[in-house]
């Protein structure tokens, strides 16, 4: 399969591109973003773009097999217009151009745990909101809500914040997956979950932490 990475530089995003290119089911990785995500491989290219603005880019989203959508922001400090423009426009923006350019693909989404378009909180407003204006699109559709991520092989976030999060939890998750295991996975099981989804769907469109470990 040969699929498009958005996010490749963030937490998640590293951990779904170590898993596609070692995975013999993908044969190509097209990484778009902003900035370099400094790996070299014979399976992956890179593009870089402003992803607010799709025009140029198009004549290089054609003919992939699906969609690792792994890019996104913390709503915290942020407003919600601005939350809003990168979750919903950013992501709706892309979804929208591959659903005309490569109708029934797949596209993996990467939501979060309590997403809800009628929440009260913003953050799970706006990626319920998301999470609905992808579901109707004409892709095949999956949502992941992974809840608590473990990054493993070295993978770091961009936010220093969950970066000291995950020091300090680090030693103490083999004890919080035996306790907590079906709320929490790690960033090897939600890429290979997602070239599973890739290959053959999943019982249902939106996916939580076990679902994810399951597949
Ligand atoms: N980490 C978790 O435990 C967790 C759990 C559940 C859900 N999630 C969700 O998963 C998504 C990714 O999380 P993460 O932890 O991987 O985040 P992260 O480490 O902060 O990485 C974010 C990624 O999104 C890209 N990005 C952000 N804004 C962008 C913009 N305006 N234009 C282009 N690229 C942009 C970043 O690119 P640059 O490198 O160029 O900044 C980076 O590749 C988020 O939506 C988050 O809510 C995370």
């Amino acid at each position: 399969m040969r699929v498009i990475l958005f996010g490749a530089t963030g937490m998640i995003g590293r951990g779904v591109l170590r898993e596609c290119l070692l995975d013999d089911r993908i044969s190509a990785v097209l990484a778009v973003g902003r900035s370099p995500t400094g790996v070299t491989h014979a399976k992956l290219r890179e593009v870089r773009h402003d992803l607010l603005d799709l025009s140029g880019l198009e004549g290089e989203l054609g003919g992939y097999d699906a969609c690792f959508f792994c890019l996104g922001v913390s709503s915290a400090g942020m407003r919600e217009e601005d939350y809003r423009r990168v979750t919903f426009d950013l992501t709706l923006s892309v979804a929208r151009t591959l659903a005309r350019l490569s109708p029934g693909s797949t596209f993996v989404y990467v939501s979060g745990a309590g997403a809800d378009a009628h929440g009260r909180a913003m953050w799970a407003r706006v990626k319920g909101e998301t999470e609905v204006a992808l579901l109707v699109l004409p892709l095949k559709g999956f949502m992941f809500r992974p809840g608590y991520i473990q990054p493993m092989y070295g993978v770091t976030s961009r936010t220093r914040l969950y970066r000291a999060v995950y020091v300090v939890t680090r030693p103490m998750f083999p004890m919080l997956r035996r306790l907590f295991g079906g709320a929490m996975t790690t960033t090897e099981q939600v890429g290979k979950a997602m070239i599973t989804v890739a290959e053959r769907g999943a019982p249902k469109r939106i996916l939580g932490p076990a679902d994810i470990n399951s597949l």
